[in-house]
């Protein structure tokens, strides 16, 4: 059975992305990925496609990735799986909240990630990638189901369509997210599918090609490839 199966359900007031995932269009067994906000109407979906949540990804402790995290763990017992760096955000939500938002529920990661982990979830093989920048903690998702050309990344705020995560947040910093963003192109196929946080789905390849925050790293991608094309590989 192929067709990794996965759901965008855009939520909160700032719009962000949270994902139903699984191997297949039937699969029982499904992820979700930051659960940012409208825990019930989450909780909904998961029932409607019948499916049981196995796990709670996190990619990073934003609040609009984080603000349904406690009452969606709670309504399905699924432990939750937070970057190592920002679990204290997510056990103090409302130290990080800006005015005007929330409340949300704080919570204790059952699991921490920093990235190099391979996780097997939901029928699932996952790889953990330390993708920090865009905060300090961030981690990509990395879904490898058998088929490669099937490959999917849950990259929160690290690459968006025609954009990337900002970084003037506490523990941004441009060049190191450049440098994660480099290292995801670098690491997978072109065609891999691109589910970001916020906005559109892309792929890495249209977003290496086009995305006018990548201009510079696609002249450093040129400049470093020359001597292998002068090898003649
Ligand atoms: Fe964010």
């Amino acid at each position: 059975m192929s067709g990794l199966d996965v759901r965008s359900f855009t939520v909160g007031p700032v719009q962000e992305n949270s994902y139903i995932v699984r191997s297949h269009g039937t699969a029982k067994r499904a992820l979700i990925v930051d659960p940012g906000d409208e825990a019930e109407r989450l909780l909904g979906a998961a029932a409607a496609l019948e499916v049981e949540i196995e796990a709670i990804l996190v990619t990073h402790c934003h609040f609009d990735h984080i603000g349904a995290v406690a009452p969606v763990a709670r309504a399905t017992g699924a432990p939750v799986y937070c970057p190592q760096i920002e679990r204290g955000v997510l056990a103090d939500v409302m130290q990080w909240v800006p005015p005007g938002f929330g409340p949300f529920e704080s919570y204790e990661a059952d699991h921490t990630v920093a990235g190099g982990e391979r996780l097997s979830l939901a029928g699932l093989d996952i790889e953990v990638i330390f993708t920090p920048g865009h905060s300090p903690g961030h981690v990509t998702y990395a879904i490898a189901p058998s088929e490669p050309a099937e490959s999917a990344l849950l990259s929160g705020d690290v690459l968006f369509q025609g954009s990337v995560g900002r970084v003037d947040l506490p523990g941004g910093d441009w060049a190191t997210l450049e440098r994660s963003i480099g290292g995801l192109i670098e690491a997978f196929p072109a065609e891999t599918t691109v589910y970001p946080g916020h906005m559109g789905v892309t792929t890495l390849g249209r977003e290496r090609d086009t995305n006018p925050f990548l201009a510079e790293l696609r002249s450093k991608v040129a400049t470093t490839a020359v001597p292998g094309a002068a090898a003649g590989s």
